[in-house]
C-alpha cells in the first residue's frame, strides 16, 4: 500500500472516497461541513446529519452526485488525543475498505493551534493506524473472499488548509517514518498468526536469516549443537519434547559508534506452547501458536530500528522453542542448570518461557548492555491483572521503566508497572533448587514470573514486558485486528527513537 503527502491542491488528487475527521463541537461541525461543500462543491444532506454528529465511535458513509465521503467522529475538541485520532482514521479507511475501493483521501487532521511538533505526530498517528487498520492475514484462503482482503491500494493525505504547506517537511517525515513503524508491526503480526506448522524454530530463523539480507542488520543462528556445547540447557530442556529442534536467533544492528554499549532486546519465541507435560486446556490453545510473539516483536523493532537509521547498537536474542509433550519431554520435578550455572527446580513445564529466558538474559550479559527489554506472553495473570489494553511491566532501574511507560503513552502500545519486591522472593524458593519455576499458591502470578527473571538478569538495568495480554485478541478493535496484534513493536520502537533523539539533542 503507498500513503503519500498532497501538498498542492486537492484538486490534483485522484480518489475513490474522502475521509474527513469532525469534532462534536457545534461551531467546528458546521465550519468543517462548510468546508467539505466548498472544497468538493456538494452539499451534505441533513438527514445524513441525523446519523452523525462527530460523537467518538461514530462513522458515516455519505453520496453526493460525484463522491463518496465518508465522516468519522473525534468528540469535543477539548478532549482531543492522538489516540482519538488514531481510531477515527482507524475506523474511516476501514469503513472506505468495505466499500472495495482502491484510493482513498485521507484529510490530515488540522486545527489551527497545532505546531510543527505536533503536524509530524498527528500524520505519522494517521499513517500507522490506517496501515494497522488495514492488515488482513488473509494468504492462506484458497478463494479470495472479498471481506477478507484489503481493497485499499493508495492512501493520499491531504489538507483543506493551505497553510499546511509550511509543515509539508514534517508530514512527509510523519508518514515516512509512521510507514515503516505501522509496517514493521504488520509484520510482527503475519509472523504471530503463521500457524506453528509453518513457523517453528528452524523455520523462524531461517525467516530472520532471509529478512536479515535485505536489511540493515546481521543475524547469527545457534543451533542444537552450538546450545549444547554453551550450556543452554533451558532452551534446550523445553525443547526436548518436540520433533522440532531448538534454535538460538541473534541479531545485531550496529547505528552506533563500536565501543558503545548496545541495547539488548530479548524477544520470548514458543512457536507453540502446549504447556508440555503440564498440558494446557483444550479450549484457546490454537492461541499458543503466538507465543512466540516477543520474537516477533524484536524481528519487527529490528526492520523498524534499521530502516529509521537510528544512531544506536541494538543486539536482539530470541531463544526459540516448541513445548510439547512427549516421550522425550522434560517434566515437573526436574532440575535443570541454566546458561549461568543457576539451578531451577521444574514445577510446571507449562511455564516454559521463564526458563528460556533465562538463558536468554543470563546470555544478554556477555554484551556488556546499556540497558537489557524482554518481551514475552509469559502469564495468563497478566491478563487477569489488567485486562487486554496494557502490557505490563516490572525491572530492576526505575529510570528505564518511566522512560518505557513515557513512550507507551506516546505510541499507545501501553505498558503498567508491577513491583519486584524482595518480599516476594521466597515464593519462588526451591526445596532442591536455587530457584523453582511457580510460586506455591496461584498469588502474584504475573509479578512471580518477573522475579525468577530478576535471578539471571545480574547487574544490568533491565525492564520486562509482559505481553500475554496484549500480544493476542480474541476480538478485533478499531486498528488492532483479531489474534496476533504485534504489541511491543510500537512500544520499543518509539522508546529507542526517544533514547537517539535524546542522545543526538545532547551532542547539539
Ligand atoms: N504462554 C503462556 C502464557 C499465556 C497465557 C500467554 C495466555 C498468552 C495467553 C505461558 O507459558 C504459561 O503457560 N504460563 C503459565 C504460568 C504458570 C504455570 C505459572 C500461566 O500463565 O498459566
Ligand atoms: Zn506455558
Ligand atoms: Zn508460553
Amino acid at each position: 500500500m503507498k500513503i503519500k503527502f498532497e501538498k498542492t491542491s486537492i484538486k490534483k488528487i485522484n480518489s475513490d472516497a474522502y475521509l474527513f475527521l469532525c469534532f462534536e463541537d457545534k461551531k467546528l461541525f458546521q465550519e468543517e461541513l462548510n468546508i467539505i461543500s466548498n472544497l468538493l462543491k456538494c452539499k451534505i444532506s441533513k438527514v445524513s446529519l441525523e446519523d452523525f454528529k462527530g460523537k467518538e465511535n461514530q462513522t458515516v458513509l455519505i453520496y453526493s452526485e460525484k463522491q463518496r465521503i465518508i465522516l468519522s467522529g473525534l468528540g469535543l475538541s477539548k478532549d482531543l488525543t492522538l489516540e482519538k485520532i488514531r481510531r477515527a482514521t482507524a475506523r474511516g479507511v476501514k469503513k472506505a475498505n468495505s466499500l472495495r475501493i482502491k484510493r482513498i483521501a485521507l484529510e490530515i487532521l488540522q486545527d489551527q493551534t497545532l505546531d510543527k511538533v505536533e503536524m509530524e505526530d498527528v500524520s505519522r498517528a494517521q499513517t500507522i493506524s490506517s496501515i494497522l487498520a488495514l492488515y488482513n492475514f488473509d494468504k492462506y484462503y484458497t478463494k479470495k473472499q472479498s471481506k477478507e482482503t484489503t481493497s485499499i491500494k493508495e492512501i493520499i493525505l491531504f489538507s483543506q488548509y493551505n497553510s499546511l504547506a509550511k509543515y509539508s517537511k514534517e508530514i512527509e517525515s510523519g508518514i515516512k517514518t509512521g510507514a515503516i513503524i505501522g509496517n514493521a508491526t504488520n509484520l510482527a503480526r503475519d509472523l504471530g498468526n503463521e500457524p506453528s506448522n509453518i513457523i517453528y524454530p528452524e523455520s523462524l530463523a531461517d525467516f530472520v536469516v532471509e529478512k536479515s539480507s535485505k536489511s540493515k542488520y546481521s543475524v547469527e543462528i545457534l543451533d542444537k549443537k552450538q546450545l549444547t556445547e554453551i550450556g543452554m540447557n533451558g532452551v534446550l530442556e523445553v525443547a526436548k519434547g518436540s520433533k522440532r529442534e531448538a534454535r538460538f536467533i541473534i541479531l545485531k544492528y550496529s547505528g552506533g559508534a563500536e565501543n558503545e554499549k548496545p541495547y539488548v532486546l530479548v524477544g520470548k519465541g514458543v512457536t507453540f506452547d502446549s504447556g508440555g507435560i503440564s498440558i494446557k486446556p483444550a479450549a484457546g490453545m490454537a492461541l499458543m501458536k503466538v507465543d512466540m510473539g516477543g520474537g516477533a516483536a524484536v524481528v519487527g523493532v529490528f526492520e523498524a530500528v534499521s530502516k529509521l537509521g537510528l544512531n544506536l547498537n541494538v543486539i536482539g536474542l530470541i531463544p526459540c522453542v516448541e513445548n510439547m509433550p512427549g516421550g522425550n519431554s522434560f517434566k515437573p520435578g526436574d532440575v535443570i542448570k541454566a546458561y549461568n550455572g543457576m539451578t531451577i527446580e521444574v514445577d510446571n513445564t507449562d511455564a516454559e518461557g521463564r526458563l528460556i529466558l533465562a538463558d536468554a538474559l543470563s546470555y544478554a550479559s556477555n554484551y556488556n548492555p546499556e540497558v537489557v527489554i524482554d518481551m514475552a506472553t509469559l502469564t495468563g495473570a497478566s491478563i487477569i491483572a489488567i485486562g487486554n489494553v496494557a502490557s505490563i511491566i516490572m525491572g530492576n532501574d526505575q529510570s528505564l521503566i518511566n522512560d518505557l511507560i513515557k513512550a507507551g503513552m506516546q505510541t499507545h502500545d501501553r505498558v503498567w508497572q508491577l513491583p519486584l519486591w524482595d518480599d516476594y522472593d521466597k515464593m519462588i524458593d526451591s526445596e532442591i533448587a536455587d530457584v523453582r519455576n511457580t510460586g506455591k499458591t496461584r498469588q502474584a502470578g504475573t509479578i512471580l514470573g518477573g522475579m525468577f527473571l530478576k535471578r539471571f538478569i545480574g547487574k544490568f538495568p533491565w525492564a520486562h514486558i509482559d505481553i500475554a495480554a496484549t500480544a493476542m485478541r480474541d476480538s478485533e478493535s478499531d486498528y488492532d485486528p483479531k489474534n496476533a496484534t504485534g504489541s511491543g513493536v510500537r512500544l520499543v520502537t518509539q522508546f529507542l527513537k526517544n533514547v537517539d533523539m535524546m542522545r543526538s539533542s545532547a551532542k547539539n
